[in-house]
């Protein structure tokens, strides 16, 4: 090695290094956040308990103020003993009393209607008294919008028309999703929301983006080089993203019926799957610079016309079945379904690519409520060796297969064919497995946490943008409508507790391929 050699790798090992090593030690400046539908369940199993966790981990600065705003009739008090309830039933260890004295000190509630401007009011009242500025001088409130979408629109021009987004505010809206209903709803709310606020204010939350699993998926794919090289369709043969959910729909029938599956799950939490595992490098790290590359995958998803939505995609419904070995209910039997629902509770399509990278090479997406375990992944099956080098025993040669592990195994896994011992040329599969809790020791973190810190530190990176949004609702529409405006006959037309409907396993069938089973 010369010492230009030497210089050059010396000079790559450190700044490898300096990445390994960075701490995270943004300070938060003091700030307050307001949440509509403070006493709702995603604040009761979420956003409390979350809050709570980062005041215990030393992540909140000293001075910061928690508002709920709404359900009329209930006091400060009473919030107090909700918020103790549900941080006791969600957090994930018990709540020490001085704990619960010091956050329990930052939590006010204002009794409210979401429509009524008196609530607005005395919102601007309290924030003007409880608010401690920030070192340049501003009030930094964060609106959290944890409210069904139809709310929404009436909360962010009452924000505007009571100036709690102007002068020596300083804001930050987080919206939950679903981001609309469709595209044209979606574009209509952005509008309203950039009515009153900048897009550099507007916190598009979608949780899976916040699963540590998620986030290296793009760790995986750029910060090594073994793999970029084979991530195209040339040595591709296809990939399966599956979204697989136990849980039915846990005291939620009202929204999820007029929900469904595409808007619940595929429209966002599988399309940021979707983007993750196609875009191409970005130029850089910063938000806009990975979001850009995002938006450019979904404008790439081949548009789908009827024919081809109903030749590949497969929507179910579950029916009673069993779950855990108990009797389960159908989903027409859960509270607040009609009994004769058309609501999807499984999706399955085959998604192309029109791309240099990724031309013909079919992505398989499928997820769906009540199937027979919780697993999220995602699986790159490589193409054959391009020669039966190994005669007949290349028939049973299992292709090379790359799994990333969302949950619950939050693992990346790779499948190799390696000779088994003995005279015979047999081949076996073997993996080679990273895990991350035996490779870090580190528990769990809810996404959550992730994702409030960085919107306190004003990083969009793991949040959707406005673009990103309207262009993922494009490619779902087209089967939404056309699944609405042709009810399912077959409905309910897989068992709870079962992989889906054969519809979908004949769809890969076809195709020579078959689903992932665990
Ligand atoms: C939510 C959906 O966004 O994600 C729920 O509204 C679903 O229906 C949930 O159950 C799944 O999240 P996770 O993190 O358990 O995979």
């Amino acid at each position: 090695m010369n010492q230009g050699q030497h210089d050059s790798s010396m000079a790559a090992s450190t700044s490898l290094q300096t990445c390994d090593v960075l701490i995270d030690d943004f300070k938060t400046e003091p700030f307050t956040i307001v949440i509509f539908g403070g006493a709702g369940d995603l604040t009761k199993r979420m956003l409390l308990p979350t809050l709570y966790h980062l005041n215990h981990d030393g992540r909140l600065p000293k001075d910061f103020s928690i508002v709920g705003f709404g359900l009329p009739g209930m006091s400060g008090e009473a919030y107090r003993h909700l918020t103790r309830a549900s941080i006791e039933q969600f957090a994930s260890e018990s709540v020490a009393a001085e704990d619960w004295e010091a956050f329990s000190q930052h939590l006010f509630y204002l009794t409210a209607d979401f429509n009524s401007d008196e609530g607005y009011k005395a919102l601007h009242n309290l924030l003007g008294d409880i608010c401690v500025p920030t070192q340049q001088r501003k009030k930094e409130v964060i609106f959290y919008l944890a409210v069904p979408p139809v709310a929404a629109p009436t909360i962010i021009e009452r924000l505007g028309r009571h100036k709690l987004c102007a002068g020596t505010f300083d804001p930050k809206i987080v919206m939950e999703k679903p981001f609309g209903r469709d595209r044209p709803s979606a574009v209509e709310l952005n509008r309203t929301i950039l009515g009153v606020f900048e897009e550099k204010q507007v916190y598009r939350i979608d949780h899976y983006l916040g699963k540590e699993t998620v986030q290296n998926i793009i760790f995986f794919r750029f910060a090594n080089s073994i793999f970029e090289p084979l991530w195209n369709r040339r040595y591709i043969d296809h990939i399966q993203i599956t979204v697989a959910e136990h849980i039915g729909l846990e005291q939620r029938g009202l929204f999820y019926e007029q929900t469904g599956v595409v808007r619940d799950i595929v429209q966002n939490h599988i399309m940021q799957l979707v983007a993750l595992v196609a875009m191409e490098p970005p130029v850089g790290f910063e938000a806009d610079l990975i979001r850009d590359e995002k938006v450019k995958v979904f404008r790439t998803i081949r548009p789908m016309d009827e024919a081809y939505i109903d030749q590949f995609t497969v929507r179910g419904q579950y029916g009673p079945g069993k779950i855990d070995g108990a009797d389960a209910r159908g989903y027409r039997e859960e509270g607040d379904i009609p009994p004769d629902s058309n609501t999807p509770t499984f999706f399955a399509a085959k998604l192309y690519f029109d791309t240099w990278r990724w031309a013909d090479v079919p992505f398989y997406i499928r997820t769906g409520k009540r199937l027979a375990k919780r697993v999220t992944e995602i699986s790159v099956q490589f193409k054959q060796p391009p020669l039966k080098l190994l005669g007949s025993a290349c028939d049973v040669l299992e292709p090379n297969r790359l799994v990333l592990g969302v949950q619950p195994q939050e693992a990346i896994s790779l499948g190799l064919s390696v000779k088994y011992p003995g005279v015979g040329n047999q081949p076996h599969t073997v993996t080679m497995d990273f895990n991350y809790e035996t490779s870090f020791h580190v528990g769990r973190h809810n996404a959550y946490e992730r994702l409030i810190i960085d919107c306190f530190k004003g990083d969009l990176t793991l949040f959707a943008r406005q673009d990103g949004v309207e262009a993922m609702w494009s490619i779902v529409d087209p089967i939404v409508q056309r699944w609405e405006a042709t009810p399912a006959p077959d409905f309910p037309n897989y068992k709870a507790g079962s992989w889906g409907p054969h519809k979908a396993n004949e769809m890969l069938e076809k195709e020579g391929r078959t689903w992932r089973m665990w």
